[in-house]
């Protein structure tokens, strides 16, 4: 038999349900308690209305109507508490501020490109025009007006990419040192320096000038740790009355700080068939500070760039004259600059566009 239904259980159900209600927080939460309390198998309260017979008779109305009304009382808080948890539901289209924002892969600067935007802005503060040249030239301007004609034993000191077919009139310089028809010259080659926009913009432009040329540039050397057969280089023109050396290494020793930070600077003779004196301009090694280490072969110097005087028979060879306006240039290796200011000790890594290599560079 079980035990008769009297007011005690009544209440302590009662009791029980508030308890359980208020740690109610979710449908599936209610539907377990709507399913404890008033399933029709095995609900406690439907239990109870269906032992209603074991009261004693004098008593059942009354007991009949508590339980009716806990009955009610258990439906309606569970409506009312599943109204209240689909209200505060969020739309099926709502945005969830408080999820962990979606990372957007952003690329980055190629190192290349930082060291080319370094240099350019240093030397456009410095009052120099920045401008590109063709990379498909021709021999005159990549060789002959740069004072190597046909048979100099400079030419070799690049080893020169031609192309199969000439194009004529190159493929770009049309606006730059134009031509008569006549003459066009039919490019034949991938420039070896940017040296050749030198004498483009002399030809197009009277003194005084002060250009920088950065891009591409192309030889015929095998792949290894120092060496790719397309590289970037920035060359430097400065002509003008009473140009001399002095003001070459001034410009360098400014320039060489600002790049590398705090470097001594020398020049060492050199020879480069478009300038004399030629110099090769070194800074002092950083890796050990001038003592000599494996970095700077124990020399303590670090050679950065080619340069010298503009040879009177380049000047010539634009027009200029030679008694008139003296100038110098320069040559500068990008990826050269790269590897020393990053700690890079393979060129070829700037071209194999690994991301473990280049997500290691600043957005
Ligand atoms: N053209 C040279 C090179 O390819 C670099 C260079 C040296 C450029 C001296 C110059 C210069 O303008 O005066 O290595």
């Amino acid at each position: 038999m079980p035990e008769p239904v009297d007011r005690a259980t009544i209440e302590a159900l009662r009791a029980d349900f508030r308890a359980r209600l208020s740690s109610s927080a979710t449908d599936r939460d209610l539907q377990t308690l709507n399913d404890d309390f008033l399933g029709r198998r095995s609900g406690t309260v439907t239990g109870l209305l269906k032992s209603l017979g074991t009261v004693p008779a004098n008593a059942r109305r009354d007991i009949g109507q508590l339980v009716n009304t806990l009955k009610r009382e258990i439906e309606s808080a569970i409506h009312d508490r599943r109204a209240a948890l689909a209200s505060s539901r969020p739309p099926a289209d709502a945005v969830d501020v408080t999820l962990p924002a979606r990372e957007i892969p952003i690329g980055r600067v190629h190192p290349l490109m930082r060291v080319r935007q370094q240099v350019e802005d240093i030397f456009a503060r410095m009052g120099y025009e920045v401008l590109e040249g063709p990379e498909v030239e021709d021999d005159y301007h990549n060789f002959e007006a740069l004072n190597m004609p046909p048979d100099h034993p400079a030419r070799d000191m690049q080893d020169t990419l031609y192309l199969n077919a000439p194009i004529a009139g190159g493929t770009w310089g049309a606006h730059m040192d134009p031509v008569p028809e006549a003459q066009v010259r039919a490019a034949t080659l991938l420039r070896t320096h940017t040296s050749a926009m030198q004498i483009r913009y002399m030809k197009t432009f009277p003194p005084p000038i002060r250009i920088i040329v950065p891009g591409r540039v192309y030889r015929r050397d095998s792949l290894d740790l120092s060496h790719t057969p397309m590289f970037q280089q920035c060359e430097g023109l400065v002509v003008g009355p009473g140009i001399t050396l002095a003001d070459l290494k001034g410009t360098f020793e400014a320039m060489l700080r600002e790049l590398f930070g705090d470097v001594r600077v020398r020049l060492r003779p050199s020879f480069f068939p478009y300038t004399e004196p030629s110099a090769e301009i070194d800074i002092s090694c950083q890796s050990c500070g001038g003592d000599g280490c494996g970095t700077c072969k124990r020399t303590g110097w670090i050679e950065i760039l080619g340069s010298g005087m503009v040879h009177p028979a380049v000047l010539e060879a634009v027009g200029y004259d030679p008694e008139q306006v003296t100038g110098f240039a320069f040559g500068i290796g990008m990826e050269r600059v790269a590897m020393l200011k990053y700690g890079v000790d393979d060129i070829r890594l700037f071209y194999e566009n690994d991301l473990r290599f280049l997500e290691q560079f600043p957005v």
